[in-house]
């Protein structure tokens, strides 16, 4: 992981939990214009989706049923010593019987990625799921060509548990897709 073990200036935005120079906590009023461009960038979705814009009222209605909704939990990625939003994380169809949950991720930018952000976002994103949620798992889907993010849940803690050939078709291409779960550590069979 590449990102610099700066101090968190006492100033910056909340945080609820950080790994060295990387934090993710509550979305601000200010985190939502970067949400919603990056929530309409063709090309990052196409690397998960085939591509859909969100309008803006759909946009602000997702946004607004968060605080109701205990399905789900979202949060802003931000690097120390930068107040901006660098990303954002969620998790999803939070489970309460087979305690599990769908994880997301983004890091915005493109000159942000590759430098350890979203490695450490993902491995905060668990220890909350496990350590404030209960759960025992977290899954994801990820397109196999997609080695940077495989890479990085892999480092995360996430194992691959299956290819699903021609699960996607994006931009006038089929892609496989590969299935990726982690495990809570110590989780018992019970
Ligand atoms: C996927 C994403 C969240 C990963 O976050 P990130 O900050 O870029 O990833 P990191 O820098 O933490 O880790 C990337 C790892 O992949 C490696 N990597 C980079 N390019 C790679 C490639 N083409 N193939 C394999 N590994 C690669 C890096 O070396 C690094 O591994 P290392 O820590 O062992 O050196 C981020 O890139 C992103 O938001 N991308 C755009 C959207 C996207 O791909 N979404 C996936 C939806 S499932």
């Amino acid at each position: 992981m590449s990102v610099a073990l700066n101090q968190f200036p006492e100033q910056i935005s909340p945080m609820l939990l950080k790994h060295g120079g990387v934090g993710i906590g509550p979305l601000l009023p200010e985190d939502t214009g970067a949400l919603f461009v990056w929530t309409n960038d063709i090309e990052a979705q196409g690397l998960d989706q085939s591509y859909r814009p969100v309008d803006g009222v759909a946009f602000s209605t997702w946004l607004s049923t968060f605080a109701s909704d205990h399905s789900r939990v979202l949060f802003a990625i931000r690097v120390a010593g930068n107040a901006a939003i660098a990303g954002y994380l969620m998790l999803s169809n939070i489970h309460p019987v087979n305690r599990c949950a769908d994880l997301g991720i983004r890091v915005g930018r493109e000159a942000d990625r590759g430098r350890g952000i979203g490695t450490a976002a993902t491995a905060l994103g668990l220890d909350y799921a496990w350590t404030h949620l209960g759960l025992t798992r977290v899954q994801l889907r990820v397109l196999a060509s997609n080695g940077r993010a495989v890479r990085a849940y892999e480092r995360a803690g996430f194992r691959i548990e299956g290819r699903h050939a021609r699960a996607a078709y994006i931009a006038g291409a089929w892609h496989d897709m590969l299935s990726m779960a982690a495990i809570r550590p110590g989780a018992t069979e019970s």
